[in-house]
């Protein structure tokens, strides 16, 4: 049988497509580059808390801005990172980038990306969040090899949102994500520009995520991996970043393969949520823990005025793992004081009641489960069918609305759900509103053991086909995954 080792020393490592090889996870350790050496099987040493500087990641500027859009050139590349203090580590790079770049973007006025593929493997971008004709978000099978180029164009024909670009590349997403293939995209529009929420230096993209690192500060990528415990905010090890005693936007993404974060002030001091995957909220929301889901987005405010100069205050995780590796994200530093023009209006946009919603004509019951019994190679299923790029599951009218209840049929394990193209809107969590933090646009949500999720989505933007799955991407590459086409 071909499994996702097999295929990686072999077909992969080729411009050889298509890839139609079944899906089959595989528990062992693989490796990007067949050729690379295998990872050693102890730990790294441990990195003391607060010791790194937490880095804003770099804004990539555009080649050219004529004929009305923003035109990139981008290059897919290994490259090391300094991650581990004081030694290199071999990622997968967006343009060299270790935490990954960020795009600013328009709504309304075209981004074009050209990536050249310097690696020795296919891959695929998508725009996760972005409403995107199907040529140009990232299909798995849409493949584009060593030495080739691809042309994306993102029309930004919707309002602003907290996008994130990553690589989607069938039987390899996981890994190249995990490895470093993800960036920032954060599309602004009128709406949110006319806000006088914080901007500029103050207005911050952290993603956050775990990793393994072995003894000598390799990344370690084993599907389904428990042992990832060394949290990285923006790139670094639980680092330390230094503000003003001033508001500040933080623009959270959980860039994790499978780890949930709760996150909270560790004063106690709740968080002020501003926005969610799709967006600006309708009103700022106070949480005392923020729960974000691995691909999921969240805009805090935090305002560090009420806080003497000289204070630290830790951004604290409760989840699984032990508590003294992965309890704490990063530690905010006030070490100056700052005017401060900016503020958080009541109101920071118009959304549709629920009621207020276009009918839906079809309820459609979507089910998501793995197999939770300890064997090596578990299997991940989408209404009990593994991930078949040639199969489509499932059909809908353009223009129409329909109604999706999304439920985890697995009692331990957790999943979410994405779906690429729309931004819906959660109408109930186990029967009950959505909570106001995620009761906006959302194009990812939490869906835990037992639960049901309903979702209202409008499919009105293009015709095509189109993913949905869990993002947690170790499932989503052992199969929980499935195609959409809305014709
Ligand atoms: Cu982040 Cu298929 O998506
Ligand atoms: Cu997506
Ligand atoms: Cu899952």
């Amino acid at each position: 049988m071909v499994t996702r080792r097999s295929v990686l020393g072999g077909a992969l490592a080729t411009a050889g497509l298509p890839l139609l090889a079944p899906l089959a996870a595989s528990a062992g350790t693989a490796h990007a580059a067949g050729a690379r050496p295998s990872p050693g099987t102890g730990e790294a040493r441990r990195v003391a808390p607060f010791t790194t500087a937490m880095p804003v990641p770099a804004v990539l500027s555009p080649a050219s801005t004529a004929g009305g859009q923003d035109l990139y050139e981008l290059t897919i590349r290994r490259a090391t990172a300094e991650i581990l203090p004081g030694t290199a580590t071999d990622v997968l790079t967006y343009d060299g980038h270790f935490p990954g770049p960020v795009i600013h973007a328009r709504s309304g006025r075209p981004v074009v990306v050209v990536h050249h593929n310097r690696l020795d493997m296919p891959v695929t971008v998508h725009l996760h969040g972005a409403s995107v004709p199907p040529e140009g978000d990232g299909n798995p099978m849409d493949v584009f090899g060593p030495g080739a180029s691809r042309t994306y164009v993102y029309p930004n024909g919707q309002p602003h949102a907290s996008l994130w670009f990553h690589d989607h590349t069938h039987h390899m997403e996981s890994e190249h994500v995990y490895r470093g293939l993800s960036g920032s995209y954060l599309l602004t529009d009128d709406i949110e520009q006319n806000l006088p929420l914080p901007t500029g230096e103050y207005d911050v993209p952290i993603t956050i995520r775990d990793a393994r690192f072995d003894e000598h500060g390799r990344l370690v990528y084993a599907m389904g991996d428990r042992n990832r415990t060394t949290i990285l905010a923006n790139g670094r090890v639980t680092p330390y970043f230094e503000v003003a005693a001033r508001k500040y936007r933080f623009r959270l993404l959980n860039g994790s393969n499978l780890r949930f974060f709760s996150l909270r002030l560790a004063d106690g001091t709740p968080l002020t949520q501003i926005a969610s995957d799709g967006g600006l909220l309708e009103r700022p929301v106070t949480v005392p823990v923020l729960t974000l889901t691995p691909g999921e987005r969240a805009d805090v405010v935090v305002d560090f005025s009420r806080y003497p100069v000289g204070t630290r205050l830790v951004l604290a995780n409760s989840g699984p793992g032990p508590a003294d590796r992965v309890g704490q994200v990063l530690r905010f530093d006030v070490v100056r004081t700052a005017e401060d023009p900016s503020d958080v209006p009541a109101v920071l946009r118009a959304l549709p009641a629920a009621a207020d919603l276009p009918p839906a004509t079809v309820t459609r019951d979507i089910v998501l489960s793995m197999d939770e019994d300890g064997r090596p190679d578990p299997r991940a299923f989408l209404n009990g069918q593994m991930y078949d790029p040639a199969r489509i599951d499932t059909t809908v009218a353009f223009g129409t609305s329909e109604i999706w209840n999304v439920t985890n049929t697995n009692t331990r394990t957790p999943h979410n759900f994405h779906m690429h193209l729309v931004q819906f809107r959660i109408l109930e969590r186990g029967g009950r509103p959505a909570a106001p933090g995620e009761a906006g646009l959302k194009d990812t949500v939490r869906v835990s053991p037992g639960e049901t999720v309903r979702l209202h989505v409008t499919f009105d933007g293009y015709r095509g086909d189109y993913l949905y799955h869990c993002h947690m991407l170790d499932h989503s590459a052992m199969g929980m995954m499935a195609t959409l086409r809305v014709r």
